[in-house]
């Protein structure tokens, strides 16, 4: 049989922004754990990942910043590749979807499948800013999202429900970029037939054993909607150009490119090691397992339209599973990048090592349900758990054979039942993590490890090496020498969760350079043999104070109660509410004075349709006389009323100031009737 392989792939990251600590709980920290635990397993596994250069979530940044997408990208490809290097994201090869690698291998897929007839061109209805002139491309438009109705879903996908839309399927659509409503025009795009795939996407996803369950209730959403034809191209000047002749101004999809993303990068890694045929080993090898880790606003990408685009070329192996997380939230609030509400992995390694995070995270991964981050249950699990539990016993241990053993590894006598179950349980709970974090459980497997310790603790104190010291050195020398085999083991198995703390472990225990020559569940004690020369122990987990995470929370708290206080100060009227208001430009044709009404004057208005009155209070501050053949701005639809017996059919709109006022008229000649939106 020929051996396994895994290719396991992170979301390739948008180039438009930092890294925060949602994504690293989504997508990078349960990859990598799983990668680094694969590596020591000794299998043949290849972690794959890059930016996400293309598209429009780069171009509105750019547009915002007053620079170029070449600028956004250049700067957060390099942010990003060195925020997960310090984070310990241990990619073998982190590309960038703008290399001529990429847009080769994309174009090659599109004309593939164009040449396989599962391409076909068709007009299209489109949204056009009249405005800004030009057509509106996934998030250039927002609205209201006709699935689950939240505002501000995007022309392309609706981030609350996850809903994959149309773009002219949105609810009072506003153009992004000047907040007018755009007009449908027709344009020409290359449609994927979604739909002739159907049938194999779901047998194929059905059949699949160990996918999360909300991966495939989602699929199957989908499914009974039934797939539909989806645009693969875009009308924008940034991305990977449409390899037709016809096709001139369009570019792919960022979609449909960035999946690709994930194999170009793998050709880019196999030319790296001088080996450029290599990737197929993994993308064209049935043996391969590939693993997608995302978010899960990307399950669709990545469980139906991929798998779709790569059964159509036909050569290339599917996902094994798509272990797609939920969403992780912040202090009790939904993270939020545009609103600044987030943590920055950058900013956060600039403050605190990355173990403490990458351990709470690992613990509160948002597996089966959306979890949270806050600052106090961070420092609670860094100081009560890592300080006091695991940091604890390997430095009692240590500190205990520098003291009385001279850093040497004492000789045990023969071992006590209680020796050997702590020997059985540190090197049972190999087989233990090792199947949570198979079956995507680092939440189980990061618990087990902490357990593994706490066992340590217990078994040291039961022993209680200081007492026998004094009079039972024999006893005592193999505590130590047994607790020295679980703190070997610890080294092991926190790798794939903390490696930059099994690193100092594993230097402070001697057996560093051989992490190549460790796998996992191996017995340590080989290493570990009576009289090995230890080095010299060093605090493991920093107790963090109070004072270093308040300026963190009192900062996310400032940011909450300002977006709350905007939202409380302005009492925001939908915009379907404010369009039931049909107002005008009217030309006043007559206006005069009602008898014995102070304050009232008539108006006889032209509102384009025909003559309409208006009683309106603005006596005081205009003659009647001065107002006839004046441009005005009406309300036509107030329900009518009688004031002093004369029925007002409108409203006159007027600015007021203190005790000024001034009718509301337009800057320019327009017509009258012309409405106002
Ligand atoms: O949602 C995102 O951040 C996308 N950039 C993920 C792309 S994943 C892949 F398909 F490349
Ligand atoms: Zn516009």
């Amino acid at each position: 049989m020929k051996e396994e392989k895994y290719l396991v792939t992170s979301a390739l990251p948008y180039a438009n922004g930092p890294i925060h600590l949602g994504h690293i709980a989504g997508a990078y920290l349960p990859a990598d754990i799983y990668v680094r635990y694969q590596r020591l397993m000794k299998r043949d596994v290849l972690y794959i990942c890059g930016t996400d250069e293309h598209g429009v979530p780069i171009t509105i940044t750019a547009e915002m910043e007053g620079i170029t997408p070449k600028e956004i990208v250049d700067k957060y490809y390099q942010l990003h590749k060195e925020s997960f290097k310090r984070f310990g994201i241990s990619f073998d090869n982190f590309s960038r979807t703008s290399y001529q690698l990429h847009y080769e291998t994309s174009q090659d897929f599109f004309l593939t499948l164009y040449k396989k007839d599962y391409l076909t061109e068709k007009t299209t209805r489109q949204f056009y800013c009249v405005y800004d002139k030009r057509f509106l491309s996934d998030r250039y438009v927002e609205g209201i999202c006709p699935n689950c109705k939240t505002a501000g879903a995007r022309g392309d996908q609706c981030e609350s429900c996850g809903k994959w839309l149309e773009q002219t399927m949105l609810i009072e659509p506003e153009c992004k970029l000047c907040g007018n409503t755009p007009e449908i025009r027709k344009t020409k795009h290359w449609f994927l037939k979604l739909g002739e795939f159907q049938e194999r996407l779901e047998n194929w996803i059905n059949s699949k054993k160990g996918w999360k369950e909300n991966v495939v209730n989602f699929c199957n959403g989908w499914f009974k909607e039934g797939l539909q034809d989806r645009a693969v191209t875009r009308d924008l000047d940034w991305g990977v150009p449409v390899p037709l002749e016809n096709a001139k101004g369009k570019v792919l999809y960022v979609w449909f490119d960035a999946p690709i993303g994930y194999i170009s990068s793998t050709k880019e890694w196999a030319q790296k090691i001088g080996k450029p045929d290599l990737w197929k080993k993994y993308w064209m090898d049935k043996n391969t397992k590939l693993i997608h880790f995302i978010g899960k606003d990307n399950i669709v990408f990545h469980a139906i339209f991929f798998p779709a685009m790569l059964m159509a070329y036909t050569e290339y192996i599917l996902p094994e599973n798509v272990p797609a997380n939920e969403f992780l939230n912040l202090e009790g609030n939904k993270l939020s990048t545009s609103k600044n509400y987030a943590v920055w992995l950058d900013d956060y390694l600039e403050k605190f090592p990355p173990d403490p995070l990458r351990y709470c995270l690992a613990s509160i991964s948002p597996e089966t349900k959306d979890t949270d981050f806050s600052w106090k249950d961070f420092q609670a699990r860094n100081n009560f758990v890592l300080a006091d539990i695991v940091g604890n016993f390997i430095n009692r241990t240590l500190t205990f054979a520098e003291k009385y053993f001279d850093n040497r590894i004492p000789h045990p006598e023969n071992l006590s039942e209680s020796d050997k179950a702590m020997l059985e349980t540190s090197q049972k709970s190999f087989k233990v993590i090792g199947e949570f974090i198979e079956n995507f459980q680092i939440r189980n497997g990061v618990k087990e490890l902490i357990n593994v310790a706490r066992t340590g603790n217990k078994y040291f104190n039961d022993e209680a090496p200081w007492k026998n010291i004094r009079d039972n050195v024999g006893r005592c020398k193999t505590t130590i020498y047994v607790c020295i085999q679980v703190v070997g083991s610890l080294a092991l198995l926190m790798y794939p969760f903390m490696p930059f703390t099994s690193e100092k472990i594993r230097k402070i225990l001697n057996i560093d350079a051989e992490l190549n020559n460790l796998k996992w569940g191996d017995n340590i004690r080989d290493k570990l043999s009576p009289g090995h020369i230890l080095g010299k122990p060093e605090i493991l987990f920093k107790k963090i104070e109070d004072s270093e995470i308040e300026p963190e929370i009192e900062k996310l708290r400032s940011i909450s109660m300002q977006l709350k206080s905007k939202k409380e100060e302005v009492n925001y009227v939908d915009i379907s509410e404010f369009k039931k208001i049909d107002i005008r430009v009217a030309t006043v044709t007559n206006c005069e004075r009602i008898k014995g009404a102070k304050n009232l004057l008539k108006f006889e208005v032209d509102d384009g349709e025909g003559k309409r009155q208006i009683v309106a209070g603005v006596a005081q501050y205009y003659e009647p006389d001065e107002l006839i053949g004046k441009r005005i701005i009406i309300v036509t639809n107030l329900k009518p009323v009688k004031l002093m017996g004369e029925t007002s059919n409108g409203m006159l709109l007027a600015a007021t100031y203190g005790d000024k006022l001034t009718l509301l008229t337009t800057d320019r000649e327009i017509d009258t009737g012309s409405k106002i939106s």
